[in-house]
């Protein structure tokens, strides 16, 4: 399968550490965020990779990652989103030729997580596959409700809920087949009122279709889209190099 990073946006959460550079390539103790996602991929095989970035910063990319060897990708191309405030959906959307109607696993630039995601990816056939892990503070996420008959059935997703249907979050790592770009067509910029293309939107077409699955991640995993959580995963990063040393 081939594998997509989302890298794109502004970063405004960590401003003004994002004015210098775009937040994926700010540190996690010893490496630039995004080196984290390439792992996750290469993991679980996938050497093919297409990173879209955006925003002022998008020619860094290319310095720090140059052709992808040096982390055993085979294939790495870059994409670039026209509107770094588009949301993810919007970046996802530029992916289109290179997934060339297979089915694609992306990930977002700033999620890092020691999982091997390798045995759910074997069993995806279609439709979409998130990754869910449980969390203190789901609110700021896109959180599942399940249904209160059948809890191994998500009924819905919801965006940042003020009050959360369950403690997991929706990790920003997902399996599509070729509809997504359909369902990207059909998303609404004001779903959430922040003028984005919402993930989370994407999500809930699948939903409404049958055809959206789900995982438990397995390990280690945050975001690092604020100073809180980019601060959480740098202590859990350096913790778990020097223990090994
Ligand atoms: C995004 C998604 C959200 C998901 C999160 C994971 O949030 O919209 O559903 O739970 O990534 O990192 P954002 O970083 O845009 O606030």
């Amino acid at each position: 399968m081939k594998g997509v990073i989302l890298a794109g946006g502004l970063g405004t959460r960590l401003y003004p550490l994002t004015y210098a550079t775009n937040k994926h390539l700010l540190p996690i103790y010893d490496k630039p965020m995004i080196y984290y996602p390439i792992q996750t991929l290469v993991k679980a095989e996938i050497k093919e990779i297409l990173v879209v970035v955006s925003g002022p910063h998008s020619g860094h990319f290319i310095h720090v990652l140059k052709n992808g060897k040096e982390f055993g990708v085979e294939h790495l191309e870059f994409a670039y989103q026209e509107k770094p405030d588009g949301g993810i959906a919007d970046a996802l959307a530029v992916a289109e030729d290179f997934a060339d109607n297979k089915p694609i696993t992306v990930i977002l630039g700033d999620n890092t997580t020691d999982a091997d995601i390798s045995v759910p990816l074997k069993k995806f056939i279609d439709g979409a596959m998130v990754f869910l892990k449980k969390v203190p503070d789901p609110k700021r996420f896109g959180v599942p409700r399940f249904d209160p008959k059948d809890n191994s059935k998500i009924i819905e997703i919801i965006e940042k809920p003020k009050n959360p249907p369950s403690n997991y979050a929706v990790t920003g790592l997902y399996v599509y087949d070729n509809k997504v770009f359909d369902f990207i067509q059909k998303c609404d910029p004001s779903y959430i009122g922040r003028g984005e293309l919402e993930i989370t939107q994407v999500n809930n077409f699948y939903l409404k279709e049958n055809k959206l699955h789900w995982a438990e991640l397995n390990g280690y995993w945050l975001d690092a889209g604020t100073f809180d959580s980019l601060f959480l995963s740098n202590q859990y990063w350096a913790k778990k190099k020097n223990s090994k040393l």
